[in-house]
């Protein structure tokens, strides 16, 4: 199917971007953890990650602790990764096999695969304790095309069919449900700086011709972001025509071979689709990425991610998938210099904010949605500790007004 092209924009639209004090204030970071990322769906991992009984992957998300497990009968479950004695960690690994039960490290309490208590350690000790209601903490689970989400309270998106149901003639050509992982596990980076800045950069291309040679070399002109409706956004971009001057570009567009099954728009491009608030997919013909951020205090984030490969990968697909991770990773180095400092920026006497151009349109969108959940950050910093407040009072206006 064909790509489409980038939205048309009114020259007078708002370019302002947030306030720089959506960057540094704590009380903002406070919200987004409830408003953001303990509500909406996060990727924890893919089913073929976990698929013998007992497999796992936890996931930890400002202060929640996610386990995704697989049971006796074949089903993947989430659980609070939070043992109903004293709250220890049940499961220590971010990846691993259980076998036939949960151990908790602490003082040993057993749970079965499922969920369900199956005895304290020393339970003469203790009154009886029904399996259920002592059992691991259920979380709500979503799978699309066998990517596993969970989600840590009740919130706005619907299911992940739903956020993604737009690009669903488009991905059917590729085989997400078949994906297997590339081996080298789940990746977690620490940077100090606030998850936005990551954000923000990664949100636009028109960054990519001066400080990604790489990507410039293998895409040329022909990245474009659409951007962010419902939740998600799309970026694609087909390789350019003729040589590349780069030799890990030049090897990549040469060794490649389309998989069958992608069109020709899509054998030879990277597609992204942008999951709000935090994560990214990275669909290329030669296996598949996500990454993803999470604030860990005041300053800090993690990104998260890991890649897939195809389910029929022969030795010159993985010979791509290599250097496409290659080109991949030189990105993500030049990326982190201007997230730095875009981060710094906020605390600049002489920062008075963004103008946006019309190629950083998909930056403005994310804005959007992130001022639907924060209506606040239309206005001046409030004064300390009334931040909460006056958003949640803004959002009560809003409710009323509707
Ligand atoms: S905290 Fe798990 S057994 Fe005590
Ligand atoms: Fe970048």
């Amino acid at each position: 199917m064909p790509a489409s092209a980038p939205q048309a924009l009114p020259n007078d639209h708002d370019r302002k971007g947030l306030p720089a004090w959506a960057y540094f204030n704590e009380e903002m970071l406070e919200m987004e953890k409830d408003l953001l990322f303990r509500s909406h769906w996060q990727l924890v991992c893919h089913v073929n990650d976990v698929p013998e009984t007992g497999d796992f992957v936890t996931l930890d998300c400002v202060g929640e602790r996610a386990l995704v497990i697989r049971g006796q009968d074949g089903k993947l479950r989430g659980f609070h990764n939070l043992c109903r004695h004293r709250g220890s960690r049940v499961v220590a690994a971010e990846q691993g096999n259980c076998r036939n039960s949960i151990i908790c490290p602490f003082h040993g309490w057993v749970y079965n695969l499922d969920g369900t208590l199956r005895g304290a350690a020393q339970p003469d000790k203790l009154p009886p304790l029904d399996p259920v209601a002592f059992g691991l903490k259920p979380i709500d689970t979503d799978i699309w095309r066998g990517l596993v989400f969970v989600r840590f309270c009740p919130g706005p998106q619907p299911a992940m069919s739903e956020v993604l149901k737009r690009f669903d003639a488009e991905l059917a050509q590729y085989d997400l449900d078949g994906l297997l992982p590339g081996g080298e596990g789940f990746y977690s980076e620490q940077a100090a700086v606030n998850w936005k800045c990551v954000r923000d950069v990664d949100n636009e291309g028109y960054h990519v011709p001066m400080a990604h040679p790489g990507l410039d070399d293998l895409f040329g002109s022909n990245y474009y972001d659409e951007v962010f409706q419902g939740g998600a956004s799309r970026s694609f971009s087909k390789f350019r025509e003729g040589r590349n001057r780069l030799w890990s570009v030049r090897a990549y567009t040469s060794i490649l071979n389309p998989p069958e099954g992608l069109d020709d728009e899509h054998g030879r491009a990277w597609l992204y689709i942008g999951l709000f608030p935090n994560c990214v997919l990275g669909i290329y013909p030669d296996c598949v990425k996500f990454y993803q951020e999470f604030p860990v205090a005041y300053g800090q984030t993690m990104q998260r991610g890991t890649t897939y490969r195809l389910a029929n990968e022969d030795r010159r697909m993985r010979a791509a998938r290599y250097l496409s991770s290659r080109i991949d990773a030189l990105t993500s180095e030049e990326d982190e210099q201007l997230v730095r400092w875009v981060w710094e920026s906020a605390f600049s006497s002489g920062y008075d904010g963004m103008i946006l151009s019309d190629l950083e349109n998909c930056v403005r969108s994310y804005h959007d949605e992130l001022r639907g959940h924060f209506p606040v950050l239309d206005e001046e910093e409030p004064p300390k500790g009334q931040v909460a407040a006056r958003n949640a009072e803004l959002l009560r206006q809003r409710a009323a007004a509707e």
